[in-house]
């Protein structure tokens, strides 16, 4: 500061000054470079893990650090500085509640399926939906990518879309139809919407452990993974195959939790069913993965056909807090909409 300052802001800047000195260290790491211990090697290492945000290395745990060479002590502190950073702690239960607070919620575009899971999509966990081929799982997420778009008041995370695909099913005109419906400029969707195709399940993982910068600077507001188990059941075949696959799953399942806690983003996974021949009551499919998907999704939706037509029915399987429900919606034209009443009375009429 120089001398002709007047004083009046010279005291206001030293006040500023002190202000900061009492603050906790939040604004002080806001790259990685800044956290104590990281200098530029280790940086470049955790750079080469897909830790490129403070962020992203405050959800890490101190094991997935160790290829960077680093003590387990080291690992602690850094990981420690990057949580301090944004302001997170997991160590006590106030500060979960807390973080619980923060949980925002996301319209599927059926206000019927919103209530049956509270409002809509919640950030910070993750939701699946699974169910055959043509259930209207990557309807769901076409929309889902549409709708995070929208204020808040209409029932959007005012964000972007991260849509990783991994069957080359996702479509543009499609998009820009649901767009037009919810009189949005289509234009501008399709330019927040950031596009991955996985080509084959390592490449999936990789997109995802190297997504911490994009989604921070294009304001990502919901991830999406469509299909998350396709190349793993393709890749991995047979029982001797099956240990190898859980534990790739679950690696990449807990990046994604990750991701969604660290940018308080809605993450959406789909899944195929597989038939249980050994099953001769009730609904014999079985979705892909397991326990390891089934531990890790935290709300897990099963989609079905109600007969042949647009009629979808949608089951709320598990959650954590939720009791089971059914629901119906329909896909048309316009994306995921809600049956309307006459045409429910119509269906119960026998029409
Ligand atoms: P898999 O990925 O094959 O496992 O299936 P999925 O569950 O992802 O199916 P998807 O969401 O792709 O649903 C496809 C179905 O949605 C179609 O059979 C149609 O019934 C419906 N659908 C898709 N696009 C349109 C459209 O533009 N208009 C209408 N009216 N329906 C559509
Ligand atoms: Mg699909």
């Amino acid at each position: 500061m120089s001398e002709d300052t007047p004083i009046e802001e010279q005291t206001k800047t030293k006040e500023a000054e002190k202000e900061k000195e009492t603050e906790p260290k939040k604004s002080e790491y806001k790259f990685i470079e800044d956290l104590p211990g990281v200098g530029p090697a280790t940086s470049q290492k955790l750079r080469d893990l897909g830790y490129h945000t403070v962020e992203s290395l405050a959800m890490a745990t101190s094991r997935e650090l160790e290829p960077v060479g680093v003590s387990e002590k080291k690992a602690f502190q850094i990981i420690g500085a990057a949580r301090s950073a944004i302001g997170i702690n997991f160590v006590r239960a106030d500060e979960l509640y807390k973080m619980r607070q923060t949980v925002l919620r996301l319209t599927t575009g059926s206000k019927a399926v919103d209530k049956m899971v509270d409002g809509g999509l919640e950030t910070q966990t993750i939701t699946e939906f699974y169910g055959e081929f043509g259930s209207g799982k990557s309807q769901f997420c076409h929309q889902l990518c549409v709708n995070v778009q929208l204020p808040p008041e209409r029932g959007g995370l005012n964000g972007g879309a991260l849509y990783v695909d991994t069957e080359n099913t996702f479509r543009l005109e499609r998009i820009i139809q649901m767009a037009k419906h919810l009189g949005l400029d289509p234009e501008q969707v399709v330019k927040n919407i950031i596009y991955a195709e996985a080509y084959t399940s390592d490449h999936q993982m990789f997109l995802l452990e190297n997504a911490d910068e994009i989604i921070k600077a294009n304001n990502i507001k919901i991830i999406i993974v469509d299909s998350l188990t396709a190349h793993f059941r393709s890749e991995y075949i047979g029982r001797e195959m099956l240990a190898s696959r859980q534990q790739k799953l679950n690696k990449h399942m807990h990046k994604l939790i990750a991701l969604a806690r660290a940018f308080n983003t809605v993450a959406v996974v789909t899944n195929q069913v597989m038939a249980k021949p050994d099953q001769f009551f009730g609904d014999a499919t079985h979705p892909i993965g397991g326990h390891i998907v089934g531990h890790t999704s935290h709300t897990r939706i099963y989609l079905r056909r109600a007969s042949h037509g647009p009629v979808r029915i949608a089951r709320l399987v598990s959650s954590p807090y939720l009791p089971e429900g059914e629901e119906i919606l329909k896909v048309t034209e316009n994306g995921i909409e809600d049956v309307t009443e006459e045409e429910k009375a119509a269906k119960t009429r026998g029409r």
